[in-house]
């Protein structure tokens, strides 16, 4: 009898309380015997398995059951990806996040804090031997995987679906290859005269509910003459001030992006809670826009050979944009097209990027209508998101549904928190249905991508495991599970060095299990 049989049997005949504490005690030692490296050295896992102790004992029977339940699958999964699963101490958070983009020329613009870094692509590139043809990124964002592929003479097609990403690709697009001599002396002129002091017009900046008083009359007022002031340059100029105004609007307003939501400083006059927050210094208009618009000039021309002043374009490969959802876009994409994917999709952990960034919505135009659309285009990951007919977007993916369908994992899961939800114990009654909708919609990507990738090529994804109602989900093992299904084979799960924990009313409640950030590598059968 296997180990995990011997489990599935104390299952049933057991007290669940007591099957916890055996299946802790077998884990950890096992896990110990399998790969010393890959998880939590000992101590670690018997602190975390005394507060998750105390914590099931908490917990009501049925709740044990069924949390046992997904552990003896996540159990199984592990096995089967148990020679995949490999930690990499290379792939250090900074690599993955956007803190390595921080002081990197072009990509320093525009704090994206989703995006991964450049370096992470070029490492990818270079260690899986991509060279040439086409990569694709179904989930852009501000682009990275695009502007790092080109830079290394690989052509590269983006699908964004935020008007904010969408701006900061065109907008680096254009900077990079289309803006002329002309062009690039006004953006420096703006900087050093500031014609907008002089601008008579003002063009009013749209306002959402929740945009709604972000910054001071004074600084409102230079935005809107400043807007005022660019009606009369070109299209090219145009988009370059807009999209310098777009990089400091956070760090000239009243609110910080945290999250699921903007958070309002105590000076913008917004009810506070106990603790008023305070973020700090909030940036002059003048002083944040001229700095942006000599960073933007700066970088320009460090990238320029001296006597020509704009960027050289002949080893760089092209670009691409489809602006829209990739769940709409993808399936008119021609199969066995591309080299890799290289992609992070948003994860399933509550972010609300229609929210995080209403501010440079606001900019750009999106009223309200627009942004719940926008909501509920986006991938689900809130609570709000409704679930999306996917076979009405493409009625091909029958069979895509039915593998998610018949993910064991996934499905115990899924009825662990409806069940939650009936006895009012979740914190949202929207999480069941947001799971549910990521993984489905993942599953179409995730099929998509395996129709358009040409055989053998690679697919790279970035993204991290959540934990919600005590049950920590391995959304790795998972989407690698349904690949499998779906025509990929997964060559690795490479897990970052330092696992995170969810929110801290989590981790009280639920223990400190944590929580895995892989990058994934699959390859097209
Ligand atoms: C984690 S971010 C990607 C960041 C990107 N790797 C970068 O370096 O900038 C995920 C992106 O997916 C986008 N997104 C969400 N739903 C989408 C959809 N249905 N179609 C296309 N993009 C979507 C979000 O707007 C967000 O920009």
């Amino acid at each position: 009898m296997k180990f995990l049989d011997i489990i599935d049997f104390l299952t049933d005949i057991i007290h669940p309380y007591y099957y916890q504490v055996f299946k802790s005690y077998m884990k950890l030692t096992s896990t110990h015997l399998q790969d010393n490296t890959l998880f939590s050295p000992k101590e670690t896992l018997i602190n975390s398995l005394d507060s998750n102790l105390e914590n099931q004992m908490n917990n009501s029977t049925e709740q044990q059951t069924a949390l046992a339940g997904i552990d003896v699958l996540d159990n199984k999964l592990t096995q089967h990806f148990h020679n995949k699963i490999k930690l990499q101490p290379a792939l250090t958070r900074q690599l993955v996040s956007f803190q390595a983009n921080k002081h990197r020329a072009t990509y320093r613009w525009y704090k994206y804090k989703e995006a991964f870094s450049a370096s992470l692509i070029e490492i990818l590139l270079s260690k899986y031997k991509i060279t040439s043809g086409k990569v694709l990124d179904p989930f852009a964002g501000s682009g990275t995987a695009l502007f790092a592929a080109s830079d290394a003479g690989i052509d590269a097609d983006g699908i964004e679906l935020l008007p904010v990403g969408q701006q900061i690709i065109l907008t680096r697009k254009c900077l990079e290859r289309e803006f002329t001599k002309d062009d690039f002396a006004t953006i420096k002129r703006w900087g050093a005269e500031r014609p907008w002091h002089q601008s008579k017009v003002r063009i009013p900046l749209t306002t959402l509910r929740i945009t709604d008083g972000a910054y001071s009359k004074q600084t409102l007022k230079l935005i809107e003459q400043y807007m005022g002031a660019w009606q009369r340059k070109n299209d090219r100029v145009q988009s370059v001030l807009r999209f310098a105004l777009l990089c400091v609007l956070e760090s000239i307003s009243f609110t910080r992006k945290d999250g699921q939501y903007l958070r309002w400083d105590y000076r913008s006059g917004r009810r506070q809670g106990v603790k008023p927050f305070n973020k700090g210094e909030i940036l002059n208009f003048d002083k944040a826009i001229c700095a942006k618009l000599n960073e933007i000039c700066h970088d320009v021309e460090a990238g320029n050979d001296p006597r020509e002043l704009f960027f050289s374009n002949v080893l760089k490969g092209d670009i691409r944009l489809f602006s829209g959802s990739c769940l709409d876009i993808m399936p008119a994409l021609p199969q066995n097209s591309y080299d890799a994917v290289a992609t992070s999709p948003p994860y399933c952990n509550r972010y609300d990027y229609t929210r995080t960034y209403a501010l440079e919505l606001a900019l750009i135009g999106i009223g309200e209508e627009a942004l719940s659309k926008l909501r509920q285009e986006m991938l689900s990951c809130t609570v709000e998101n409704r679930a999306k007919d996917l076979l009405k977007i493409n009625p091909e993916w029958t069979n895509v549904i039915a593998v998610a369908d018949s993910q064991k994992l996934l499905q115990s899961i899924l009825r662990y928190l409806e069940a939650e939800k009936a006895e009012g114990r979740l914190n949202n009654n929207g999480i069941p249905r947001m799971v549910r909708g990521y993984f489905y919609e993942m599953a179409c990507v995730i099929s998509e991508c395996t129709r358009v990738l040409k055989p053998n090529a690679p697919l790279f994804m970035v993204n991290d495991n959540v934990r919600y109602a005590g049950v920590s989900i391995s959304v790795d093992m998972i989407l690698s599970n349904i690949a499998e299904n779906l025509g990929f084979h997964v060559e690795n799960i490479l897990v970052l060095p330092d696992g995170k924990g969810n929110s801290s009313q989590q981790m009280g409640k639920h223990g400190r299990d944590p929580l895995r950030k892989c990058v994934y590598v699959w390859r097209k059968i």
